[in-house]
C-alpha cells in the first residue's frame, strides 16, 4: 500500500462508466486502483494518504484541446513551464498546444522538442498539434506523417486559416491515413480585411474595422463541404456565431463526420466587452452578440458543439497596452474556463456530466488520447471541483504569464481545488 492515495468521499461523475454519485477513488503508482461507490468509512492507515473531498466533484481530468503555450520562441508571453502550471491551476490535467510558435511546429524536430520540454518542465500532460502547412503559409502541406510519428495528435494552422481549398482538401484526405483530426481556424482572411472586432453597429460607433460573421461562416460551410467530399476528420475550432452553429448542426444531421468546439468567452461575453477599447477582450474570432451567445449555448446543449476548449492565448502586458488596432488578438483562458463553464451549469444549459463530456470525454475521443474516464488501470488524472468556491480574479490569481483577460476584477464561482496528474496531487487552494 506504499504511496497509496485515497480521494475520499466526493461526488464522482464519469459518464463513460455511468457513475454519478458519492464515492472514493484509490490511487496506486499513478494509476486508478479501485473505485468505491457509495459512502465508505474513512480509513486510518499510515501508508495511505487520504484527501477528503466531501462536497466536491471528482471528475476525469479535464483536457484542453486548444492552448497556445508560445514556446519555442515567444517565451515572453508564456512558456511550457508557466502554461502547464496555469493549466493545473485551472483544473486541466492535459492540454494540446497549437503550432504558431517560433519556429512554427511544422516538423518533427519541433514536435519532439515540445514533448521533451513538457516532460522535463511541464506540470500536466502536453500533446502538440502540428501545422497543416509549411510555415503556416497555407501553400504546401507540412510533414504531417513525421510529426504524427513524433507525437502530434492533430493538425491545424490555428491563428490563420488554410485559404486554399485544394490544400485543405489534401490535408483532410491525408488525415485519414494518419488517423487524426484537421482543426480548422475557420476564417476568410480576405473578408476579415484586417478587422478588429465584430462588424455591426458597435464597430461603426467605436470607429473600429469590423470582422463580419460571414468571415467565419463561409469557411465553416466550405470545410463542411470538404469533409463531405473527402470523408476526412474535420474539427472546427472556436465557433463564435449562430449561423456557424446551424451549419454544423445541419452537417451532423446529414451524417458528415465533423466535430466542433467553442470557448468560454463565446458563451459568456459579447462585443460589449470592448466598448471601452479593452484590448484584453480583443480576440479572434471576435466576441459577437447576445443572439450568438444564446445560439452557442443551444449548440452546446443539443450536442452540436462537442467540446469546450480555452483557446488560451497569452500575450505580454506591453503588447496588450498598445492601441486597440496594434494589440494582438487573444484571451488568457486556462484559469477561468472552469468558472465560466460552471456558470452555464448554474443556468441549466449543461449538467456536470455534460461538462465532463465536453471538457474531457469528447476531447479525448476526438484526439484518441486514451483518457477521459476513471476506469481502473487508467492513469490517475483527476480534477476535483468545488462548484461553490468564490474568488475575485486578480493578476496574482493567474499563474499564466498572460494576464490578458477582460474578467480581471470580476467575482468568479467554481474552482478546481485539486488537480491530480498521474497520481501527483496539486493543491490549488
Ligand atoms: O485570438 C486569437 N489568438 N485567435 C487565434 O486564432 C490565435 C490566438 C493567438 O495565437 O494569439
Amino acid at each position: 500500500m506504499d504511496n497509496s492515495l485515497l480521494v475520499y468521499n466526493g461526488h464522482i461523475v464519469d459518464p463513460i462508466q455511468d457513475i454519478d454519485g458519492i464515492g472514493s477513488i484509490l490511487i496506486e503508482k499513478g494509476k486508478i486502483k479501485e473505485i468505491y461507490q457509495g459512502k465508505i468509512k474513512k480509513p486510518v492507515n499510515k501508508n495511505l494518504t487520504v484527501i477528503d473531498v466531501s462536497g466536491c466533484y471528482i471528475l476525469p481530468g479535464l483536457i484542453d484541446m486548444h492552448t497556445h503555450l508560445r514556446e519555442p520562441g515567444y517565451e515572453h508571453k508564456e512558456t511550457i513551464h508557466t502554461g502547464t502550471k496555469a493549466a493545473i491551476h485551472g483544473g486541466f490535467t492535459s492540454l494540446c498546444c497549437m503550432p504558431n510558435t517560433l519556429p512554427i511546429n511544422d516538423n518533427a524536430t519541433v514536435t519532439s522538442f515540445i514533448i521533451r520540454k513538457a516532460y522535463q518542465e511541464g506540470f500536466c500532460k502536453v500533446y502538440p498539434i502540428g501545422a497543416i502547412t509549411k510555415g503556416q503559409q497555407g501553400q504546401e502541406l507540412a510533414e504531417m506523417g513525421l510529426m504524427r510519428e513524433a507525437g502530434a495528435v492533430a493538425f491545424s494552422d490555428d491563428g490563420k486559416p488554410v485559404m486554399n481549398s485544394l490544400v485543405m482538401r489534401r490535408a483532410l484526405e491525408y488525415s485519414k491515413t494518419i488517423d487524426c483530426p484537421i482543426i480548422s481556424h475557420a476564417e476568410d482572411i480576405n473578408l476579415s480585411a484586417n478587422g478588429l472586432m465584430n462588424e455591426g453597429e458597435l464597430s461603426y460607433r467605436l470607429g473600429l474595422a469590423g470582422i463580419p460573421k460571414e468571415s467565419e461562416e463561409i469557411m465553416v460551410a466550405r470545410d463542411v463541404l470538404l469533409a463531405k467530399l473527402t470523408k476526412g476528420r474535420l474539427h472546427i475550432a472556436h465557433v463564435s456565431t449562430k449561423k456557424s452553429v446551424s451549419i454544423i448542426r445541419r452537417a451532423k444531421e446529414e451524417g458528415v463526420m465533423i466535430t466542433a468546439e467553442t470557448c468560454p468567452h463565446y458563451f459568456s461575453l459579447t462585443e460589449d466587452a470592448i466598448k471601452d477599447y479593452d484590448t484584453n477582450a480583443k480576440v479572434n474570432p471576435p466576441l459577437r452578440t447576445l443572439e450568438d451567445v444564446e445560439a452557442i449555448k443551444d449548440g452546446l446543449k443539443d450536442g452540436t458543439i462537442d467540446v469546450i476548449a480555452t483557446d488560451h492565448a497569452p500575450h505580454h502586458k506591453d503588447e496588450k497596452l498598445l492601441e486597440f488596432d496594434k494589440a494582438p488578438f487573444g484571451i488568457s483562458g486556462l484559469e477561468t474556463a472552469v468558472s465560466l463553464s460552471l456558470k452555464i451549469v448554474k443556468e441549466g444549459v449543461l449538467s456536470i456530466s455534460d461538462i465532463v463530456l465536453k471538457m474531457s470525454v469528447n476531447p479525448s475521443a476526438i484526439l484518441k488520447l486514451n483518457a477521459g474516464n476513471l476506469k481502473v488501470g487508467s492513469d490517475a488524472d483527476l480534477t476535483i471541483l468545488n462548484t461553490e468556491k468564490e474568488f475575485i480574479l486578480t493578476e496574482d490569481e493567474i499563474f499564466s504569464k498572460g494576464k490578458n483577460t477582460p474578467l480581471l476584477g470580476s467575482k468568479l464561482t467554481g474552482k478546481a481545488l485539486f488537480t491530480i496528474v498521474r497520481g501527483k496531487v496539486y493543491n490549488n487552494d
